[in-house]
Formats: C-alpha cells, structure tokens, sequence
C-alpha cells in the first residue's frame, strides 16, 4: 500500500472498579458536607472505594486481561507494559512487574509512570513513540489508581473528589490507511514550577511519610479549562482537523465544570462527551481509559470515531491525544 503509515491501534480496551460504591450521602455521614454541595460543584455523585485485596496491581491486571481477550491475545504477545499509577503497591519493583507476572506476560518489560492524572495520556505516548519506532508489536498501557489510601479524611475540600479503579489499553503495530485507525498525535506538557498546587505530602525517601493528597483545588481549577483548551485546539491543529471532525471528547474526569468548560470552548455539543465522572468520581490515570472503555462497551463510540482524549494532573502535568478507533 503506496499511502499506508504505521500506527498503534487499540485493539483492546477493559476497565476494573472496586465493587464497595460510597454514595455522596455516606461521604456526609464521614464528613462535613452534603450531596448537594458534592454535585453543585463536582457532578460527582458516588465512587468507588478499593478493599483491602484490590490494589493498583490487582486492578490493573483485571483490565488488562479484559482488554487482552477483547483483542484475542494471549498475554505472551505483549511487548511492554506501561502502568501509569501515583498510589503504587509500593516504591519498587513498579507496580507494572506484579501485573506482568499476574498475566504471565512473560516478554513484556514493564515499568511505572508517574504523571498523576496525566499519566495515561502520557502512557500513550510513549507507547505510540516505542510502537512506530518498531520496538514492540504490542503495548499494554494502564491507569490504576488507589486514592482512597492518600486521601485526607479531614480534609472536606479534596476527600469528597476521589474515586478507585483501572482501565487498560492493548495497542498494537499496524499499517494502516492514512485514514485508518490508531493515534495520530498526543501533545505532552509540564510545569514544575506549580507543582506546589497539587501533591502528595509524602514519600520513600522523605522524613515525613504522612502521604496525603494535598491541593489547591481554585488554583487547579483556574489552571485547567486553558490549559485543556489550548491542548486540545494544539491536537487539532497539528492533524490538519477541527472540533467539527471530533465524533467524542472522552476528558480526564476530574470535575463536571472542567468538562464542561473545555467541551463549551471547543464547541462541542454534550452529547458528544463522555462523562463518567458522576459515577467514578476522579480516578486519576484510570479515568480516561475507563470512561473510554465504558463508552466502546456500551456502543455510543464505534470503529472508525475520532476521539480527542485530555488530562490535567499534579505536575501540573497536561495533554492531549487525537484516537481513530
Ligand atoms: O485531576 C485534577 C485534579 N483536580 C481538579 O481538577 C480539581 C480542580 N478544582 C475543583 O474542582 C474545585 O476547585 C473544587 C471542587 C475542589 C472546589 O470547588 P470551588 O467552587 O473552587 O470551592 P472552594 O474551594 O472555593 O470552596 C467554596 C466553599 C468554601 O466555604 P467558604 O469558605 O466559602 O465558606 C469551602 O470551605 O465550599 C466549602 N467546601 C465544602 N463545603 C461542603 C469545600 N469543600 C466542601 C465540601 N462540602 N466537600
């Protein structure tokens, strides 16, 4: 084929969540605040809490099975596994090694990523550079997350905003069409210097091993509807494409605002977003494939959609990723 290119398609996609669901009412029972005030500001109106059993390993590994029998492929065909996580089983081996052993992919090299609610995006993208570089055949990239256990409890202002889970990705080398499916482009971006917005208070390595979420949730906010937008129009842009080619905007979900305001900024009719964020709440790297996964699964996304997917996390971390499926 003169005009095929190669790309990295998904050719497998499969989500986990905790099964203990917290409502917003039993969030109240906990803390000082109210269903009301929960989705007046979030749109968040249950998440899921991880048992003692679900860890980022074990939930990473139940979405990456499914995202391999979607595909399938038996887990020996996997290349690499990316597991972008900030609430890891532990400092080291990365969390990866333990759903690579739990799979028994056994020709995969594995490693974490730390991009917080970023990390997904940032997942693909190294992947799709490893896959076009011809490194490997086959990547799984997976967002799992276990906020539950960095969550202050006594702090009203970030609890309320956090759920558990995983999604996964299987992508794969293919030549294509240049009209065919894959990634077309992803858009990454930094800024150390707000890194004091957004963080955990903790680490291996430190003295104070308190470990909690911290933020500056009206700093955040301030930040994210531009950054997400101008990520977003940077994805467009550099494929030739406008908001009008977008079949679905499958966002980080981390607040119904935020959604709302890049989705309004870009033009794009709700209708052709997916939101997830009511019944997960934020969960971090897990969010974007799990919202993706949910909308495959229940036919709204379809083979041949172009899906313009974008996070913003601690970091700041932000970016962008044009998807044909
Ligand atoms: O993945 C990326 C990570 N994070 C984000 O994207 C989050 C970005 N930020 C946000 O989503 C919003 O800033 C929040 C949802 C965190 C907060 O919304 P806000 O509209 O910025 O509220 P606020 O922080 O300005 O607080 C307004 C009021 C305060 O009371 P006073 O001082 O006005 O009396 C807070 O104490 O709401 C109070 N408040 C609460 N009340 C009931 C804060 N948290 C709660 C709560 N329940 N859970």
């Amino acid at each position: 084929m003169a005009d095929s290119v190669q790309r990295a398609v998904l050719t497998g996609i499969g989500g986990y969540l905790p099964e203990t669901v917290v409502t917003n009412d039993e969030m109240s029972r906990r803390v000082d605040t109210s269903d009301q005030w929960i989705v007046e500001r979030t749109g968040i109106r249950q998440r899921h809490f991880a048992a003692a059993h679900e860890s980022a390993s074990f939930m990473g590994a139940s979405a990456a099975r499914a995202a391999l029998a979607m595909a399938g492929l038996p887990a020996e065909s996997v290349g690499a596994i990316i597991l972008a996580t900030s609430t890891p089983d532990q400092a080291f081996p990365a969390t990866a090694v333990h759903v690579q052993a739990a799979l028994g992919a056994v020709n995969a090299f594995a490693f974490d990523l730390a991009a917080a609610c970023s990390g997904f995006i940032y997942g693909l993208s190294v992947a799709d550079a490893m896959i076009r570089a011809g490194q490997v055949q086959h990547v799984l990239v997976i967002g799992a997350e276990v906020y539950s256990r960095i969550l202050d409890f006594s702090d009203r202002g970030t609890c309320v905003l956090f759920g558990d889970g995983a999604g996964a990705v299987l992508l794969s080398s293919r030549h294509v069409s240049v009209d065919g499916p894959g990634v077309l482009s992803t858009h990454l971006h930094a800024d150390g210097r707000l890194a004091d917005i957004l963080y955990v208070d903790g680490a291996v390595g430190r003295p104070e091993a308190s470990g909690f979420l911290r933020m500056n949730g009206r700093e955040v906010f301030r930040h994210a509807v531009t950054l997400l937008a101008a990520a977003v129009s940077e994805a467009l842009a550099a494929n030739n494409l406008t908001a009008q080619d977008v079949d679905w905007l499958v966002p980080h979900q981390a607040n119904r605002r935020i959604i709302d305001g890049v989705g309004r900024k870009l033009g794009l009719p709700p209708d052709r977003v997916v939101v997830t964020v009511d019944a997960h709440a934020n969960t971090s790297a897990a969010s974007i494939p799990l919202a993706l996964a949910q909308a495959m699964a229940d036919g709204r996304i379809k083979p041949g959609a172009l899906v313009l997917l974008e996070a913003l996390g601690g970091g700041l971390t932000w970016g962008s990723a044009l998807l044909r499926i």
